[in-house]
């Protein structure tokens, strides 16, 4: 699989597709949440829009099933004046044996500028990615266990509006690790934006084998692992990925990892409680837990909305600037 800066990067080191974290530095992970703070109050104007992106279309291809990313997707598109497809893959064509190829230039041939893509195969918008006319661009919003960039991107967005400074922070990640491309986009993140420390505490069964080469300090105690943290994210057991039995049951799963109030104390007592979505309650967390007083799972999905009009926005700069040079 080609991934890496020479795919998402052009020359010049401007963002052209946004598909994994890996290879990223920490000055233009800080421009993306930048940018996503000056729009972070777009929402909360009467009149909800930009015309950054005016006359641009954007197709959200979603080959998997998504509530949160897809509908903050078409808004962070709609925000920016641009015209947002949203295709019904199951309804369209590649559910008459057309290849995903063959959607692609369809799609190319209406002149789409930019493709978000969210697929059950790990690679599949790096495949896109390079298989896309020059100049088209692609998002990557959560492809298999692989990576989901711009959650991560949202919820270092959330940590920072909420704790202000990476350095210094200590975050848990909780759960199904195996299993989670959000955690492995999360762990590059954060530790790119240099915080001090990394915990993962998950059961063994739910640990990558080459969790340990993560940058991480791993924890099969949750008591153990979440004292003094300053963030506590919490995963959902994805058991559309599991194949046998990688548990005993959920009730025991909540009784070693689940959070609750009660476990919570341990954390410091400034700690913030963070979650992707969709919730399992009573699996992952307590619900009152995540409707407490220290969730801000609401919070992600609101900024969820400004981090990918940022991410929208800095590709079709890229694309708008290659035009000109392309011209001059
Ligand atoms: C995550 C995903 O789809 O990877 N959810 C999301 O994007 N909001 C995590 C999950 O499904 O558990």
């Amino acid at each position: 699989m080609s991934r890496g800066p020479s795919l998402q990067l052009n020359g010049t080191g401007r963002l052209r597709h946004f598909l994994t974290i890996d290879g990223l530095n920490r000055e233009l992970l800080t421009e993306i949440l930048d940018t996503a703070e000056g729009f972070a109050g777009v929402s909360e104007r009467t009149v909800k829009k930009v015309p950054l992106c005016r006359g641009k279309i954007v197709a959200n291809l979603f080959f998997e099933n998504s509530t949160r990313t897809r509908t903050t997707f078409e808004l962070a598109g709609k925000r920016l004046s641009a015209d947002v497809l949203n295709l019904n893959i199951t309804a369209s064509s590649t559910s008459k044996g057309e290849t995903l190829l063959d959607t692609l230039r369809n799609l190319e041939a209406m002149h789409v500028d930019m493709f978000v893509v969210r697929h059950a195969v790990s690679g599949a918008a790096h495949f896109i990615a390079r298989h896309a006319a020059p100049g088209v661009g692609v998002i990557n919003a959560g492809d298999g266990r692989h990576a989901h960039p711009t959650q991560a991107i949202l919820d270092m967005f959330t940590i920072r509006r909420h704790k202000g400074e990476f350095t210094g922070l200590r975050v848990a990640i909780v759960g199904d690790i195996l299993h989670s491309r959000v955690a492995r986009s999360q762990i590059l993140a954060l530790n790119t934006l240099g915080v001090s420390e990394v915990r993962v505490i998950a059961p063994r069964t739910l640990l990558p084998v080459e969790a340990r080469s993560l940058g991480v300090h791993i924890y099969h105690d949750m008591d153990e692992g979440i004292r003094d943290v300053d963030v506590v994210i919490m995963l959902r057991l994805q058991k559309e990925r599991m194949q046998g039995a990688m548990l005993p049951s959920e009730h025991e799963y909540y009784r070693l990892f689940g959070l609750t109030e009660a476990r919570l104390a341990a954390a410091d007592s400034e700690a913030i409680v963070m979650h992707p979505g969709p919730i399992n309650r009573g699996v992952e967390m307590a619900s009152e837990v995540a409707d407490g007083s220290r969730s801000v799972i609401l919070q992600q999905v609101s900024y969820g909305i400004a981090v990918r009009m940022a991410v929208i926005s800095i590709i079709i700069g890229t694309q708008n600037q290659q035009g000109q040079d392309n011209k001059g």
